[in-house]
């Protein structure tokens, strides 16, 4: 499989094309984006945000970072990787979108493990995320996909130029994936189970909710199908005091969490925890 550029990125502000310039991206109406020196591209105008700094932090990145390299969810990477392979039909060209894409340890390990099987397709990647942190992190990892800040609300892509996009742990916004889309094409989303870090929770919450489960499941209404819904659960043991604290860091838990209850799990030297996640893919129906 070959790796081509994205030329699907989109003018946040009127839709138009954005074409490349040396080091900008321009559109036909003279909106001009400049790309940073570490290779993004901020594609999200002061219109579009609702605070000044959208998204996690630099702190919550960097934990997600630290936590994230040392392999502890290796397998849902691997999950997510075999599943979107099995998703990968005829087309030549794939186009992907990561929807809030964070640091991109995912995107790149899927890019890692396409880039190595044999076929015949061209593929391009757009990492998406709000959080400016997450997306200069993320050029980091890896320079064959063009990272970009944006909204999950309006992507900034081309209508129906995207086949299939990731959506893991993050915010589903049906309406701006279904414009984006190609028809029958996919959103893969990666979900917290009701099991998902229920040893972390016990510790830092009085009483302990199920995380909301996928609203999307009522997706008729969208004009999506789900073709594919499965949990993965395995058990970690993490014997590390930094990674724990980086697990809390990276997640909400940490801002929703009664105050004794992060002081006893920032604490913590060890911790056994379940692993629940599940994979669901939704298609989008023929127009
Ligand atoms: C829990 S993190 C998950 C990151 C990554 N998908 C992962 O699993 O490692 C959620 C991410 O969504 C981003 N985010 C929040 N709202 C967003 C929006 N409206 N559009 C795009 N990204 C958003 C955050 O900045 C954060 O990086």
């Amino acid at each position: 499989m070959n790796i081509i550029k994205a030329h699907n990125l989109a003018c946040p502000i009127d839709g138009a094309q954005l074409e490349s310039h040396e080091k900008q991206l321009i559109c036909k109406n003279g909106h001009v984006f400049d790309i940073a020196r570490q290779g993004y591209v901020n594609l999200l105008p002061v219109q579009h945000k609702r605070t000044k700094h959208p998204g996690d932090s630099k702190v919550m990145v960097l934990a997600r970072t630290h936590f994230l390299n040392s392999g502890i969810y290796e397998a849902i990477a691997n999950k997510l990787n075999e599943l979107v392979h099995s998703q990968i039909k005829d087309a030549k060209e794939i186009c992907f979108l990561d929807a809030g894409c964070g640091e991109g340890y995912y995107f790149d390990a899927l890019l890692n493990y396409l880039s190595e099987k044999k076929g015949t397709h061209n593929l391009s990647f757009v990492g998406l995320d709000i959080s400016k942190e997450a997306i200069v992190q993320a050029s980091k990892r890896n320079k064959q996909i063009s990272w970009v800040v944006g909204t999950n609300r309006k992507p900034p892509v081309a209508e129906k130029s995207i086949d299939i996009i990731l959506c893991l742990f993050g915010f589903l916004s049906v309406p701006g994936f279904k414009k984006v889309l190609k028809p029958g094409g996919k959103i893969i989303v990666v979900d917290p189970g009701p099991e998902h870090l229920k040893e972390l929770r016990k510790i830092i919450y009085p009483e302990i909710k199920k995380p909301d489960q996928a609203g999307f499941l009522q997706t008729e209404k969208t004009g999506f199908s789900l073709i594919y819904s499965k949990a993965l659960q395995f058990k970690v043991n993490i014997t590390n005091n930094e990674q724990i604290n980086n697990l809390l860091i990276m997640t909400p838990h940490f801002y929703r969490a009664s105050k004794q209850g992060r002081e006893v799990a920032c604490n913590l030297q060890q911790l056994d925890l379940t692993v629940d996640v599940l994979f669901s893919v939704l298609e989008k129906n023929l127009d």
